[in-house]
Parts: C-alpha cells; structure tokens; sequence
C-alpha cells in the first residue's frame, strides 16, 4: 500500500516524504518541478528522495485530471497528504491566475479523485494565512476567517470549504493543516529568514517591510512532519472533517529574527527599513491547543538551534567559506 505526497519536491513535501520513507512506508512522490523558485534545489530534493527503494516519482502537473487519474488507478493508495500548490502570499496579489490554477483547480483533481478512490485520509495544506488581521492573538481554528487578505489565503480558506463539503458527503476524513511559518535546511529561497542569510552572506541591502515590526511564529521542518505523521495516523474524527493549526505558538519580531541571524552567521545586516507590503498581515500567532490534543506533541525546536540547523546547511550546500 503506498501513500500519495504532491508536491514532493517542495521544502514541506521533501521533508514529509523523507520521514515517511525513513519509517520504511512507500511513498509516490508528485511535482511539476515549476520554476517559482530555483529548480536545482528541487531536483536536489529529489535527489536525496530517490536514493529510497520504497519511493517512485512522477512529473505531473495536478491541472492534468486524465493523468493523476490514471496514478490513482495504478496504486491503490491507502493515504493522501497534498502539500503541492503555489505557495507565497506576496506573488499573489498580482499573479492570481496561477493560485487559482495551482491551489484551486489543481485542489480540486486531488480531493475528487481522493473521493472517487476511496480514499480515507486525506490530508492538506491550508495556511496561518487565513487567519488575516485578527483583533485577538494568538489565532483559534474556531475564529473567523472570512477577511483574506490576499488571493493565497482566499485560495488556501477555499479548500477548507470544499474539503467540508467532501467530508460532509463521504467517509473520507478530510484534514486542514494551517501552517504557521515554517523554516529549516532545504527550505524556501523566497521566505524572510532565507532571503536574510543570503543577503547577510552576500554584504547586501536587506528590504525590512514594515520597519521590522511583523511579528511571525516561526516553526520549525521538523515539528510539522512530525504533526502530519501523527495526524495521519488519525481514524475517527468527529464529522470527517478537522482544520487544525500547525505551529510553535512562540512569534518574534522580523528585528528579532535578523538578531538571531546576526549571531549566528557573525556577521552585520546591513538593514534598510520600508513600509508594510500590500496583503501582508501583522501578526501570526498559533494558539496551538488542538495540535497538543491530537498529536501529543510536547517539545518544539528552540528557534536559536532551528536558524543554526538552517545556517550550516545553507554553508555547507553554498559552499559558504565565510
Ligand atoms: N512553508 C510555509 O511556511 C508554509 C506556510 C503555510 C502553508 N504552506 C503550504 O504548505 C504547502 C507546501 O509549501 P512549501 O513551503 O513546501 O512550498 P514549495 O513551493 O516548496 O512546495 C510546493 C511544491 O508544489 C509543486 N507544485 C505546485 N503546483 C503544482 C502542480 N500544479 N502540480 C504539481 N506540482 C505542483 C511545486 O513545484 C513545489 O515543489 C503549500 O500548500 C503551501 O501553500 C507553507
């Protein structure tokens, strides 16, 4: 029986995918390898995915029904965690006509041909996102989350909704992961913390949105494999349906977050400050009392040993002699 991961050759769905095979379960691996960001990093992924037995790659592109049609049919997947989509809030306040292709359409083939399969855990990626500017912190699952404030989280609370109504008409439980900011090795070249180091390592100007007042709950890799590991393990929930955040509940300042880089790359950003970005929220903070219920996870990485993790990976795959 295998286990179905999209978006495989993503930073989350790498990671994902690798713990799986670690535990000896047979994944099928899907991505289109798009060019959003550097496709060596991808293919890199892949690379370190393929060295398993128990791992088998398709290039797909989840627009294409007919083909993912035709994986569903050759494996008789027991699981599905769909993480692939076009991720990034900024890019999506001008580029909507790939969210809505990569996060709606593409969401859609996944969860249909799911329900058409059978299938009885279907697990995806929603995001902190939804959450918008709240009045109150830290952000509940129950709050409302009717105001996006941009395409990627109306994209992303859109699934949520479809997913519902699956649930709702099925057997199939239907699993919404909201993550909050994740970081760590192989991570994404277009998130703060990476753009940081790079530009930390390459003496140039850092671009601080919103004078460094954002505040962020940074979370590491491992803690969000370890959650959807365990939250796929789940076989009862309560209406076939579960949105659940996904993250440390500890936010920092971007200010706080280049401090920390500072120290540990030992070497001065050179900072300049600017407005706050249209679409961008304030504040993300996980209220993370559900994910302690249902996952009994206890322990999150400290962020200071997560960014030291992220820094000698980043040296060690750059080369970085500095
Ligand atoms: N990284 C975060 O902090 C974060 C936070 C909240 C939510 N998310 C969500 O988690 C998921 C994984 O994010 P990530 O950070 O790994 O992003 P990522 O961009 O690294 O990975 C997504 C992968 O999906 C693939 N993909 C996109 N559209 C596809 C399509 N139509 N067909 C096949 N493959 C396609 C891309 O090539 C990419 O490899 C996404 O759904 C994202 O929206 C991420």
């Amino acid at each position: 029986m295998y286990i179905l991961i999209t978006g495989c050759s993503g930073f989350i769905g790498f990671h994902t995918s690798l713990l799986y095979l670690k535990k000896n379960i047979k994944i099928i691996g899907i991505d289109n390898l798009n060019n959003y960001y550097d496709i060596n990093l991808k293919k890199n992924r892949l690379k370190i995915l393929s060295k398993y037995k128990n791992f088998i790659f398709h290039k797909i592109d989840l627009n294409n029904k007919n083909k993912l049609s035709k994986i569903f049919k050759k494996y008789n997947f027991k699981k599905v965690i769909h993480l692939a989509a076009q991720a990034g809030v900024r890019d999506s306040v001008k580029n909507t006509n790939k969210y809505f292709k990569d996060n709606l359409i593409s969401f859609y083939n996944v969860i249909d041909l799911s329900n058409q399969n059978n299938i009885k855990n279907f697990l995806y990626a929603s995001s902190s996102s939804v959450y918008g500017n709240q009045i109150k912190y830290p952000s509940k699952e129950n709050m409302d989350t009717n105001s996006p404030l941009n395409f990627y989280a109306a994209s992303k609370k859109s699934n949520e909704i479809i997913s519902h109504a699956y649930s709702s008409t099925s057997k199939m439980n239907c699993i919404g992961m909201r993550f909050f900011t994740v970081y760590g090795p192989y991570g994404r070249p277009d998130m703060s913390y990476y753009k940081f180091t790079k530009k930390i390592y390459d003496s140039k100007k850092i671009l601080v949105y919103n004078f460094g007042k954002n505040i962020r709950d940074f979370t590491y890799i491992d803690d969000i494999t370890k959650a959807i590991y365990r939250l796929s393990l789940l076989n009862k929930i309560k209406n076939n349906n579960l949105i659940i955040n996904i993250g440390k509940s500890k936010p920092i300042t971007n200010m706080k977050l280049i401090k920390i880089l500072e120290n540990e790359i030992g070497i001065k950003a050179n900072i300049t400050f600017t407005n706050k970005v249209l679409g961008d929220s304030f504040k993300t903070h996980c209220d993370n009392k559900l994910l302690l219920k249902f996952t009994n996870i206890k322990k999150f990485e400290n962020l200071k040993t997560g960014i030291h993790k992220f820094v000698n990976w980043y040296k060690d795959y750059y080369n970085v002699t500095k």
